[in-house]
């Protein structure tokens, strides 16, 4: 194993989730909170990381298919789930990160700023620290009237004067894994839980005369652990607006970032205008001086180019956009590649599910597409070719290039030709 090694405490019931599902396994932008947590701890340079998994671990596995994963059998607490991961460590002793698995907004420059503090001051432990304005429910940290840190109380155990106390344990720490494992072997279960608190090795250490170091993150909302939906919901406004603010200082319009939803690892390029009320899930690109919504929705595997214009109540799935096209108003184009300069008309929708099979739309360059076509697919609209009001074009029925074709079943009716007033006016736009 690679120094210094992860775990990544993740067993917990989420009894306050009120939930049948793990409760790292709910998501925040369509990424569960685990990822998050496990992609922080591989950016910050930890390619070994111990998953500790417990209720609902058959779930865990499915969705982490690439991590180890040991499983703590009984929930006797965050102490006992690190001790289940030492037994995958035997002979290991480098720098392990105890990270719980439910904190999604810890940043991976954090843990690295964190590691690094931990590796110049040589303390047995470093613990991460936020100052919160409400910190209950938190572990307050500590400290001695010199400001050392003596030790963590967790909320149900703080008197009043530790109540008060703003500084709390965010639950990720630095432990040298020799220390970590004596320490926990001297933890007494807690009286009313039963379980072995974690953060009772901290004053263990502290007795022995190990040096504890702190390192306090400046954005209290690193601390957040997700223990119930509001916490879930509050987690997910705070990665919207960094993933916001990530793509306006690259040159993208935001109009309104509040009712605008992007997922995690959008590219949208330099001006580009998102209009309110936009969805844009996982995955999607999008070119330079597009203009996208208001409300519009794009999912997964979608692929735009330059100066494509997506209006309001538009859906894309699986599909691509070639540049210099228009798709305007209340289409759905799904499984469609569409080239560049084309025109799709007011409720244009691809036929693209028979019930069995996901078929695909081809609409080649130049193509229009007047308004309330349907597309049947397995489907192409050939380059200039120009499909009528209303029409439906039946699957397998590919219109030439060049044609019009009108009606239901669309038929072709003539030829279209280069001259046509709509085609000037459609390019004069
Ligand atoms: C914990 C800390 C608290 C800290 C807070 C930060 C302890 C005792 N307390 O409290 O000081 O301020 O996190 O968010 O650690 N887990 C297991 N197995 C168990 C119990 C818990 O793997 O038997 C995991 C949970 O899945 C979770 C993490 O440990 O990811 C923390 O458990 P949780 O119950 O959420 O602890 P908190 O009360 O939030
Ligand atoms: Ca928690």
């Amino acid at each position: 194993m690679k120094d210094p090694v992860a775990i990544i405490l993740a067993a917990g019931r989420g009894t306050r989730m009120r939930s049948d599902m793990p409760k790292v396994l709910h998501t925040i932008l369509g990424k569960p909170i685990i990822r998050y947590v496990l992609d922080s701890v591989n950016d910050a340079g930890i390619s070994d990381a111990i998953v500790v998994a417990g209720f609902g671990h058959e779930l865990l596995r499915e969705e982490l298919v690439e991590a180890k994963i040991v499983v703590q059998e009984e929930l006797l607490g965050s102490g006992d789930a690190v001790n289940t991961a030492g037994r995958a460590l035997k002979d290991y002793s480098g720098d392990i990160l105890v990270i719980c698995g439910d904190t999604p907004l810890i940043r991976a420059r954090t843990i690295r700023n964190m590691l690094q503090k931990h590796k110049s001051s040589g303390a047995s432990v470093t613990i991460l620290t936020a100052k919160l304005s409400d910190p209950t429910g938190y572990g307050r940290i500590i400290r001695d009237d010199k400001g050392a840190v003596t030790g963590i109380v967790e909320q149900e155990k703080a008197d009043l004067c530790q109540e008060v106390i703003n500084e709390i344990n965010v639950g990720t720490y630095c432990f040298k894994a020799a220390e970590l494992f004596e320490a926990l072997d001297a933890v007494k279960p807690d009286n009313k839980k039963k379980e072995i608190f974690l953060t009772d090795t901290i004053s263990i250490l502290k007795n022995k005369g190990k040096l504890i170091e702190s390192y306090l993150t400046q954005d209290p909302d690193e601390a957040i652990g997700v223990n119930t939906r509001i916490d879930l919901a509050y987690s997910t406004a705070v990665m919207k607006g960094r993933i916001a603010k990530e793509l306006m200082l690259g040159g993208v319009t935001i109009e309104d970032p509040a009712s605008t939803v992007i997922y995690p690892g959008v590219k949208i390029g330099k001006d580009t205008t998102i209009r309110s009320n936009t969805v844009i899930e996982a995955g999607v690109e999008i070119g330079e001086g597009c203009t996208i919504g208001p409300f519009t929705r794009i999912r997964p595997k979608v692929s735009i180019g330059d100066n494509v214009e997506v209006g309001n109540f538009v859906e894309l799935n699986r599909t691509t956009v070639g540049s210099d096209s228009k798709i305007k108003h209340h289409s759905y184009l799904g499984d469609a590649v569409i080239g560049k300069k084309v025109n799709i008309g007011a409720g244009t929708i691809t036929a693209n599910y028979d019930g069995k099979n996901k078929n695909k739309t081809i609409i080649e360059d130049g193509a229009f597409i007047g308004v309330g076509a349907v597309l049947i697919a397995p489907i192409k609209i050939g380059a200039m070719a120009m499909v009528g009001a209303g029409s439906v074009v039946p699957k397998n029925h590919d219109v030439p290039k060049g044609k019009i074709v009108v009606g239901v079943p669309a038929r072709i009716y003539k030829k279209r030709k280069p001259a046509d007033r709509r085609i000037k006016k459609n390019r004069r736009e």
